[in-house]
């Protein structure tokens, strides 16, 4: 069966989703609000894709320091040209090839669906946040204004068993009903 040029984009096919990807930033932009980092913050994007969203952090605040990680060579490629001064490493959810305690925040826009190990994907999150840092999931929303981003949208029973296991990981979890993403916020407790 072919793969879903969308969840791990590979070849041409994978090349025209990054395009496909990139025609917004709206979501990217709100997600962005949400998480409001402080200037000089890290930011380290767990499944970049083309970089909308580093892009979009970039733009916002030359003072951040971005970096992240995704599987697919073809988002490297996109995402490094996209976002120059960025630090993007290939790699997974389950193995960010990143230090611990080395970001103010993890973030992961479309993504977090895709993990095939959730759980070792939010104790990876938690290791490279420093005390006190954030943690930001996001998916598309089911009352989204596009009709094919609500048909991504997740159940509620999904969403609830998402904030479970980040509250059972971080201990605290948060849900944010927003326009066109429905996200999770957590916060790594300080040692
Ligand atoms: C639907 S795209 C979203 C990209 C980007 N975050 C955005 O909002 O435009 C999903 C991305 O997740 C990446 N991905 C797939 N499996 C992954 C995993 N296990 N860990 C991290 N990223 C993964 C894919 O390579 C792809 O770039």
């Amino acid at each position: 069966m072919a793969r879903n040029p969308f969840a791990l984009p590979t070849g041409t096919p994978g090349r025209l989703a990054g395009w496909v990807m990139a025609r917004s930033d709206r979501a990217h932009r709100e997600a962005a609000d949400l998480l409001a980092p402080a200037a000089g913050a890290t930011v380290c994007e767990v499944g970049f894709g083309p970089g909308q969203f580093l892009a979009v952090l970039a733009g916002r605040d030359p003072s951040l320091q971005l970096c992240g990680a995704d599987p697919s060579e073809v988002m490297l490629a996109q995402a490094r040209a996209r976002c120059p001064a960025a630090d993007l490493r290939r790699g997974t959810a389950d193995e960010l090839p990143f230090y611990d305690g080395s970001a103010d925040h993890v973030a992961a826009i479309n993504n977090v669906a895709l993990w095939p190990d959730r759980p070792a994907g939010l104790a990876e999150a938690r290791r490279v946040l420093r005390p006190g840092g954030t943690l930001l999931l996001a998916w598309h929303s089911a009352a989204a204004p596009s009709p094919l981003n609500r048909a991504l949208s997740k159940p509620a029973a999904w969403w609830e068993a998402l904030l479970a296991e980040v509250r059972a990981e971080f201990g605290n979890a948060e849900r944010h009903d927003l326009r066109h993403l429905t996200a999770c916020t957590a916060t790594a407790a300080s040692t």
